[in-house]
């Protein structure tokens, strides 16, 4: 029998609590637990931040820390990443694709990332990025929660490649994908989503497909993928990623759009570092920040997540699969500042991805995973504010992942103080 005890966690909600942690599951949430055995370890959390794990729902895990091979992305678009992925892929092999996305998990396992949602290209017959992060997936099956999302990135119907999807589905990849924007016309886009949503429902999978990552606002497949899954009934087990030409759509349009992707229960996954990089590149000024939108979504009562995207790959540069910093990006673009926008904002990146993943076992309830994330911050917004140290990473009740907490000793003087840039000292706390 394994057991921690997590003292002194300030929960999301401002609750003072302790958490304990039995064979792999919380067993139990209270102000003060007292009465557990000596021998059983301690966690002390010291009034610190803790929190379910970060959820990535959209993530690139064959290209990632790829970048600057075989060259980088000069124009800096979504069309030239796609074009440079196609120059790499020919000298891709499953061991430099396995390492690189090695590395990436233990970036996210320090940061605190526990599930992973990860698009893989099956638009190569040979499959060979399926067969690489189906081993990745399994190897880290004991840290992070996977899902494979079965991705024609040259196109379903502009590549001839649902044979290949089909066959990364037979191999065990868990979701359907797809990119209607990038097919030859709108009327392929359409029957892309159509095909591809059929499969899905005939194989009892959830999809997750990029739609209208675009600055174009006619670029309406979101219609099409609210439509079919109304039609298949597979409503709530839809997300649309990006859904960037919604930026730029006519307002009477929108707001007819929202009320059909509330009947849909379309899940919305916005990816605000990559949205506020790749779109926009068309225009001179003003320039549109491209990222879908957000607060009304919220306010239209769908379920919106932030989504990382990518790593230094061929469409961003930069990154540390850092969820605080997704969440940071998209509080900015959409211009959540206000409190309660805020808690949304970081909602986007635990509760609201892991609804969309349907990961079961997820919070910091009784009976949920033990699973948690200790912050260096005071409260949620210390959080989002700061980006800190994530001070111990748990999985199954183990600590996987820690580190000290950062102090800086300043010598103003004949005065030494010290701070951690948290709001403790504040007198109005
Ligand atoms: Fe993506």
């Amino acid at each position: 029998m394994s057991e921690l005890l997590v003292k002194n966690a300030a929960l999301a909600a401002g609750d003072k609590s302790d958490i304990f942690i039995r064979d792999g599951f919380i067993a139990e949430v209270a102000e003060t637990i007292d009465g557990v055995p000596d021998n059983v370890p301690v966690l002390d959390a010291g009034g610190c931040l803790v929190t379910a794990p970060f959820v990535d729902c959209h993530f690139h895990l064959d290209a990632t820390l790829s970048y600057g091979l075989p060259r980088v992305n000069q124009s800096g678009t979504l069309l030239e990443g796609i074009k440079l992925w196609g120059e790499l892929k020919p000298y891709l092999t499953a061991d430099a694709l396995i390492e690189r996305a090695l590395t990436l998990c233990r970036w996210s396992i320090a940061r605190g990332t526990l599930a992973i949602r990860t698009h893989v290209d099956i638009s190569d017959p040979s499959l060979l990025a399926v067969e690489a992060m189906l081993e990745v997936k399994r190897q880290m099956a004991p840290f992070i929660d996977f899902q494979l999302v079965a991705f024609p990135q040259d196109g379903l119907l502009r590549a001839d490649c649902m044979d290949n999807l089909v066959r990364a589905l037979d191999m065990g990849v868990d979701v359907v994908g797809g990119i209607p924007h990038f097919e030859r016309t709108m009327e392929h886009g359409a029957r892309s989503v159509a095909l591809l949503c059929e499969l899905a429902a005939k194989r009892g999978l959830l999809v997750d497909m990029h739609c209208d990552e675009s600055d174009d606002p006619l670029s309406r497949h979101v219609e099409s993928l609210a439509m079919e899954t109304i039609r298949l009934g597979m409503q709530g087990r839809v997300a649309g990623s990006h859904l960037t030409s919604m930026h730029s759509m006519d307002n009477y349009y929108v707001s007819k759009l929202l009320p059909l992707m509330r009947e849909a229960e379309l899940h919305v996954i916005a990816n605000p570092l990559i949205n506020i990089t790749l779109q926009g590149r068309h225009d001179t000024y003003p320039k549109r920040r491209g990222m879908t939108r957000v607060p009304e979504q919220m306010a239209a009562g769908l379920t919106v997540a932030f989504g990382h995207d990518c790593v230094m790959d061929p469409w961003y540069p930069l990154g540390s699969h850092d969820m605080l910093e997704v969440a940071s990006m998209g509080l900015h673009v959409a211009q959540m500042t206000g409190l309660n926008q805020m808690h949304h904002c970081f909602d986007a990146v635990t509760h609201d991805p892991a609804k969309i993943l349907h990961l079961e076992n997820y919070g910091l309830h009784k009976g949920c995973n033990g699973d948690l994330v200790i912050l260096q911050a005071n409260d949620v917004i210390d959080a989002l504010r700061l980006k800190p140290p994530r001070i111990a990473v748990v999985r199954r009740g183990k600590v996987i992942s820690a580190t000290q907490p950062v102090r800086y000793d300043l010598t103003l003087g004949e005065t030494k103080v010290q701070t951690d840039l948290t709001t403790t000292d504040l007198v109005w706390r």
